[in-house]
């Protein structure tokens, strides 16, 4: 069990609570990330933090908005009382962190340290410091807990103790992993028991149900798939063709690159399970079949935006090192990582999504990227497969070398047939609006408390 180094206990504003509670979905898992957790979605071996965190820090900032153009269909949550726990584990071991948020009045302040926190409090959310004893209460008092992450599983035993079963039938389990490690009776024994698991994408909850039958012999409870939407403050800006433009051209313009240069981008923190090796590999391979067969292209380039030289010496050292070989230096750039994707979403063409192994868990890039009418190139795996529609709003190829051709080809493709290109893009965009808004996941979150609650409060009577 790892130490827990502190926890808090987030209360909010009773008359603000409907209004918060998407935000409070959505801030959840950006949490994680904030907290440079353990947490990483699920592509195995991969160093997530980066590429969800800023993604997700996108889908927290507008939360709070959506409800004012429509009814909010998670205003019957509004007298209830919602216990969210987030748990924090480095993988260096460092600490853990325990998040409470309940709409409780306060009973003390604390000290707020992180920008995620200070984010919560500017939207009305209180944080507050809590140990023990009140977290048990909160717990057995409230109408729902929510536990974030499959490591949160942890913080049943170590504070609930003989309170667990008492607490379970009302306990929705939000699981976004896909690592093998979590397939562990320390964190997830008591997930039969539970009300039910919510999970981003059916290839997780297929990968959850194979695994905890296969792993550790027990079954999943009730799961939902509830697939993840774009921020208002992200549609804006992808639907806003001045912003767009400006921003396209500042960045194009700090890449060094022409408006009219062909631009395929990959947007993740830089690690192997992500793909940029294999990525820049098939870039290079189709420059050459380009150079071969006497196409005529626009000056292609290759963006990896995620790059961290300090946590990713070898990795990142390696790809460099591959750029110089193949001579590729002026077409190759390197963005450090950042919180804000939309100039670069903005900026490019094409979007690369090549997570390797069992792919993503969602991947929200994916869909903030068709956001911005741009087609995707993906992995046959994972989340991706649920979101990009082979064939007409992008191209699947599969993980691993042998998608390296695939993807090459796919590259030409999209290179040389512009207005296939421009059709996929703006299918990408209908789809999005189709599916893969706030709204949308409002509205699955919605249904899946609406049923957890009903389930809790029929245990409770039985
Ligand atoms: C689980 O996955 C393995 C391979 O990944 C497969 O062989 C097995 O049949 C699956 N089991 C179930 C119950 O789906
Ligand atoms: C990118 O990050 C590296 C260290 O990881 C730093 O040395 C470099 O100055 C950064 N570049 C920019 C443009 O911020
Ligand atoms: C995607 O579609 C192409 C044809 O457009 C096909 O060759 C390829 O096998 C498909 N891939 C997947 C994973 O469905």
């Amino acid at each position: 069990m790892a130490k827990q180094s502190s926890s808090w206990i987030m209360a909010m504003q009773k008359k603000r609570w409907a209004l918060m509670v998407l935000a409070l979905f959505s801030l959840s898992t950006a949490m994680v990330f904030f907290m440079r957790t353990a947490f990483d979605s699920c592509s195995a071996g991969a160093e997530n933090g980066f590429g969800e965190g800023k993604e997700r820090e996108a889908g927290a900032n507008s939360v709070g908005r959506v409800q004012i153009e429509e009814p909010n269909p998670l205003e019957f949550m509004k007298s209830k009382l919602v216990l969210l726990v987030s748990h924090e584990l480095s993988l260096s071991g460092v600490g853990s962190e325990v998040v409470w948020i309940t709409n409780q009045k306060p009973v003390e302040s604390d000290e707020v340290i992180h920008s995620l926190e200070r984010k919560m409090l500017d939207r009305g959310v209180q944080v507050f410091s809590a140990k023990g004893q009140k977290a048990i209460d909160t717990a057995l008092k409230a109408d729902l807990v929510v536990l974030n992450t499959a490591v949160a599983g942890k913080w049943l035993d170590g504070v609930l103790k003989e309170n667990v079963p008492r607490v379970l039938p009302k306990v929705l389990w939000w699981i976004h992993e896909m690592r093998g490690h979590y397939f562990n009776g320390e964190y997830v024994k008591h997930l039969p028991f539970v009300a039910g698991a919510m999970i981003d994408s059916h290839a997780t909850a297929e990968y959850w149900k194979n695994r905890t039958h296969e792993r550790l012999g027990i079954a999943m409870p009730k799961t939902y798939v509830v697939h993840l939407g774009n921020s208002k403050d992200l549609m804006e800006v992808a639907e806003d063709s001045i912003s767009r433009r400006v921003l396209r051209e500042h960045v194009r313009e700090s890449l060094g690159v022409r408006s009219e240069d062909l631009l395929f981008a990959i947007i993740n923190s830089v690690s192997r399970g992500k793909g940029q090796d294999l990525f820049l590999r098939a870039f290079h391979e189709s420059l050459q079949v380009i150079q071969a067969k006497k196409l005529q292209v626009p000056s292609m380039h290759a963006v990896v935006v995620g790059s961290d030289m300090n946590a990713q010496t070898k990795f990142e050292t390696e790809l460099r090192k591959f750029v110089s070989e193949q001579k590729i230096k002026d077409r190759v750039h390197f963005v450090n990582k950042t919180l804000t994707v939309a100039p670069y979403l903005a900026a490019i063409d094409v979007l690369v999504q090549n997570s390797q192994a069992r792919g993503e868990c969602f991947g929200r890039i994916t869909i903030e990227a068709m956001g911005f009418q741009l087609p995707v190139l993906g992995t046959a795996a994972g989340g991706t497969m649920e979101i990009v529609v082979n064939g007409t709003t992008g191209f699947l190829h599969p993980a691993g070398k042998e998608g390296v051709m695939p993807l090459a080809h796919n590259i030409v493709k999209l290179a040389t047939h512009v207005e296939r290109r421009m059709t996929m893009g703006k299918q990408g965009y209908e789809r999005v609006k189709e599916r893969f808004l706030e709204h949308h996941m409002a509205h699955r979150i919605a249904l899946v408390l609406k049923e957890v609650l009903r389930r809790a409060k029929s245990s409770g009577n039985s």
